[in-house]
């Protein structure tokens, strides 16, 4: 290599200490001498001239060798190459008018090299170094430190410590005491599978890694801490998507002497002061309320994106003596008019009939609306009664398409809520810019789980029902009303919590409807009972998933834009590449023995 060879070499940094950042200077800055030191992110050679772009997190810098300044230095500067690290002393200069670049906060100005030194050498990278990358999620992955030079990378690293200093600042003003957790620990039910870890010295157990601080934090309003907060790891074995994390982080909160309103309105004013410091965006307070029942009866989703409306609309009753057998028969069957959807192509619609396939949906009825007649599939078994029913239901008018779903109620409302998502992004329904926080009410306290036949409860076991429906739990489980609440901002389930159980009686009533028996309870779950026949004060809490919400405030689609170093759909971390084997000593130690050892053993 040619750079290698050359004379140049590796200096160190001596007494040379910076001045700047790349992204800082600007003309206020003329003839000033300064320091800068970054990574060389391009370098161009222009006839007797050396330009550099010199990169740190906070920007770029052009950087231009001359003759006239340092004849040697220029010459040097041949052997240049992306990603070197160098420090340079130069003097701030007003850029020539057509080299100026607005797109750059530093665009005016330029740094001319007195003096340089090549603090390091760098192997071509694997992907350039720009915001705009070709490369593949998992090269990246695996070179995150490169990745993360990235300028839009820096920013999000850079929002994520900002909030987090926010949120501190605020809960503690507030009152609230941070307070860590175990992380080694038992089993916190959240509703996904367990991280296990091995005691070494208590062979054939195990701790699990907690899926949320749940029971510690409700130990400690026993405790008398009064309000409680905490910036934690939390740690799901659960199937990953681009909102979902293996291990991820809560803004996690609880409360003593508390109903549902004093919870709210604390975790309202957190969100809205953090969008108001961080971004400049003023949230109005109260939160809009919707409760679950009328969310899915609208939205389709327990989490509406209420940016925009294409509701939902059940005509179930319109088509029951439908001409059309599919609708006369179905459990349920919803429509959505998409005004000016006429113009969709046929092969869109095909696309959208897959889509929905996703979701269990068997096919995608629809009726384009001209201004004489009804283009569909299904206009042919459609009476003239059943014609108008529809048009004045759904406030049909020319150049509409509605979509139907006929199916069971939970395919019904997934794929048209889904579709709906997807409409709205083909028709540009969602307006920039918008943040549109939401609660979602008056969840059902328990969900019936076909498979295992019992009831599961939907938040977790320590959530209280509604006032007066702990009757209920026994004669009519399905009916109980929990004091749940869901912080949803454009479509993004931000946050959850709820007003807990906190007397032993109804904490033992609750396991025991949950299929829970007295002796299960008292293993798993007896240091909570007794706490809570101690005196344990009425609580309740929210937790905030605060990698989702710096992804919505960066304008992220995946929160593994914003964790610095995330883990893959195969929950792996290419980085470090974990996880990985161990020796067979360490297993030893811990009293196990993997199966593919016993085969080798057994053979
Ligand atoms: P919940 O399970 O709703 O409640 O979690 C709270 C919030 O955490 C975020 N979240 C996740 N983010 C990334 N990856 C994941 N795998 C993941 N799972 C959850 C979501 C969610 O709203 N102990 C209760 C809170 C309480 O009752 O106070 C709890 O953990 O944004
Ligand atoms: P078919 O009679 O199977 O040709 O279906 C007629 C139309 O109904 C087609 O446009 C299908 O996509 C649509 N369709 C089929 N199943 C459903 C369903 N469950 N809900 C809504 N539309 C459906």
């Amino acid at each position: 290599m040619d750079d290698i060879k050359s004379s140049l070499q590796i200096q160190p940094l001596g007494w040379w200490v910076r001045s700047n950042g790349c992204g800082e200077l600007n003309l206020e800055h003329e003839d000033r001498e300064v320091c800068l030191m970054g990574w060389v992110q391009y370098r161009r050679d222009h006839g007797g001239l050396i330009f550099i772009d010199l990169r740190d997190r906070d920007g770029l810098t052009q950087v231009v060798f001359t003759p006239e300044l340092n004849a040697q230095a220029l010459e040097e500067a041949h052997a240049l190459r992306s990603e070197y690290v160098i420090a340079v002393r130069g003097v701030v200069r007003q850029r020539p008018k057509d080299m100026v670049n607005p797109n750059l906060r530093t665009g005016d100005i330029e740094v001319a090299v007195r003096e340089f030194k090549l603090l390091n050498r760098s192997k071509t990278p694997p992907f350039l170094i720009e915001d705009r990358v070709e490369a593949a999620e998992n090269l990246r992955l695996k070179y995150r430190y490169l990745d993360l030079r990235r300028p839009i990378m820096a920013k999000n690293l850079l929002l994520r410590s900002q909030v987090v200093h926010e949120i501190r600042a605020h809960l503690q003003a507030s009152g609230f005491v941070e307070v860590e957790t175990p992380v080694l620990t038992r089993s916190t039910p959240e509703g996904a599978r367990d991280f296990l870890v091995p005691s070494r010295l208590s062979p054939g157990h195990f701790f699990a890694l907690p899926q949320s601080p749940q029971l510690f934090k409700q130990l400690l309003m026993c405790a008398g801490l009064d309000r409680y907060y905490q910036v934690v790891k939390c740690f799901r074995d659960e199937d990953l998507r681009a909102d979902r994390q293996p291990e991820f982080t809560q803004v996690d909160m609880e409360l003593s002497f508390v109903e549902e309103e004093g919870v709210m309105s604390e975790a309202e004013n957190m969100i809205a002061g953090l969008f108001k410091e961080v971004l400049g965006v003023q949230l109005e307070i109260p939160f809009l309320r919707l409760n679950y029942v009328q969310a899915v009866a609208d939205y389709g989703l327990d989490r509406p994106d209420v940016r925009f409306d294409l509701k939902l609309k059940d005509v179930t009753d319109v088509v029951r003596r439908s001409g059309f057998n599919l609708f006369a028969k179905a459990e349920m069957v919803k429509a959505m008019r998409v005004p000016g959807g006429g113009e969709l192509s046929r092969k869109e619609i095909d696309d959208y009939t897959n889509f929905v396939s996703i979701y269990g949906a068997k096919g995608l009825a629809w009726i384009k609306v001209k201004d004489n007649e009804w283009q569909s599939p299904i206009a042919k078994f459609l009476s003239d009664a059943e014609r108008s029913d529809l048009t004045r239901v759904l406030n049909l008018e020319p150049g509409d398409i509605v979509f139907f779903q006929a199916a069971s109620p939970e395919v019904v409302n997934n794929s048209l809520g889904y579709l709906r998502l997807k409409l709205a992004h083909r028709f540009k329904l969602i307006p920039e810019n918008t943040f549109a926080p939401i609660w979602i009410m008056d969840f059902p306290l328990l969900e019936w789980d076909a498979d295992q036949k019992r009831w599961n409860a939907r938040h977790h076991p320590f959530t209280a029902p509604k006032d007066g429906h702990m009757e209920l739990l026994e004669k009519n489980p399905g009916e109980v009303l929990a004091r749940a609440y869901d912080m949803v901002i454009n479509g993004q389930e931000v946050g959850g919590g709820s007003i807990r159980i906190h007397t032993r009686a109804d904490q033992e009533r609750m396991f025991a409807a949950l299929g829970i028996d007295k002796h299960e309870a008292e293993d798993k779950f007896g240091f909570l009972l007794q706490a809570l026949e101690q005196g344990a004060p009425p609580h309740g809490g929210i937790a905030f998933g605060l990698d989702r919400l710096i992804m919505l405030m960066a304008g992220c689609s995946s929160i593994r834009d914003v964790i610095a170093f995330p883990k893959t759909q195969k929950a792996a971390c290419l980085t470090t590449e974990a996880p990985a084997g161990v020796a067979p000593r360490q297993l030893r130690e811990l009293g196990i023995r993997l199966r593919e050892q016993e085969k080798v053993l057994d053979n």
